[in-house]
């Protein structure tokens, strides 16, 4: 395991040493996606623990808003995927379009947080993992905190801004309540799909890094140096999907030319396209095509050298 000190070392390199010097840090980063999602279930504390166990040197939470106002560290939007929450509250679904299809859904907005705490979300990854529960924000800090950094991004404002719900004014208190605004030794690196998010976070809390997450759809956003560095102004990385790096190699330079970071995502066995397993792909990413850091489902698989 690395520690967190390490972690903050390398940040100030990509955010200090990188603009200048043109080339990536030497020091490649480990984001544990969803904590160490390929082995336990995502968003748990076993899943964050695990990650820690395995040598993450960032924790990554995805963060949604109970009914009450509080952080949970939940993927989605809905907790149908994760949790029994159809068995526990079988009439709490409202019909609404969400992601692809309309159809039932149990909203994390429409649940306190005592009625989250109910649920189960280990059993639907495996039977050992029954009763591991939606941790909150403020228990993974607990959790991470002084052992790896913390990447949490925050997902959906729209949604959230049509019920009046401000996620970046809860995220941006929550870090200033546990003293993590400051140079505190646990790095926090904040990413979103969301240019506006970012933009504000820029605004509002500026020494939080901000990583500019983009999906395949919208590689355009990414496919000419002129771009990235106007990305630059507001953001100070770019975590794409692994999809537009391997089409768009050059992404990686114009990145650090700019001063920007390159943390693609998402790594896990079973999906390594060409590549005999995870650990080659990453290698291949990290060391040939010099991305600075990456997110997987496996963290025991990264490789630390080519
Ligand atoms: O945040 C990087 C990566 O996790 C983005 O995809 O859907 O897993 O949040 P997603
Ligand atoms: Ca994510």
């Amino acid at each position: 395991m690395r520690s967190a000190s390490a972690a903050a070392t390398w940040l100030i390199a990509v955010m200090t040493v990188t603009p200048m010097a043109g080339q990536s840090p030497q020091t490649k980063i480990l984001v544990a996606h969803r904590g160490a999602s390929a082995y336990a279930p995502e968003h748990t504390i076993p899943g964050y623990e695990l990650a820690i166990a395995q040598g993450a040197d960032f924790v990554e939470q995805d963060l949604a808003v109970t009914k009450d106002g509080v952080l949970v560290c939940v993927h989605d939007l809905t907790l149908e995927r994760t949790t029994d929450v159809e068995a526990v509250f079988p009439d709490r679904f409202v019909d609404v379009k969400v992601g692809p299809g309309a159809g039932r859904h149990w909203l994390v907005n429409d649940f306190t947080l005592d009625e989250i705490k109910r649920l189960d979300a280990g059993s639907w990854f495996d039977k050992k993992f029954a009763g591991a529960r939606i941790p909150t924000f403020q228990e993974a800090i607990d959790l991470v905190r002084g052992r790896a950094g913390l990447y949490p991004e925050l997902k959906d404002p729209e949604f959230y801004g049509q019920r009046g719900v401000r996620p970046e004014r809860l995220f941006a208190e929550i870090l200033q309540r546990n003293g993590l605004l400051v140079d505190s030794g646990t790095p926090v690196i904040l990413q979103s799909f969301d240019e506006t998010t970012l933009q504000k976070a820029a605004r509002d809390i500026p020494q939080v890094p901000r990583v500019f997450l983009v999906e395949p759809k919208d590689a355009a956003r990414l496919d000419t140096a002129d771009k990235v560095r106007e990305i630059a102004r507001w953001a100070t990385g770019l975590g794409p999907s692994k999809v537009i790096v391997a089409n768009q190699p050059a992404l990686v330079k114009w990145a650090h030319q700019a001063g920007l970071s390159v943390t693609p995502w998402t790594f896990r066995s079973g999906t390594t396209g060409g590549y005999a397993s995870v650990r080659e792909e990453m290698s291949h990413f990290l060391y040939t095509l010099g991305v600075d850091a990456l997110f997987t489902d496996n963290p025991d698989q990264f490789p630390r050298r080519p």
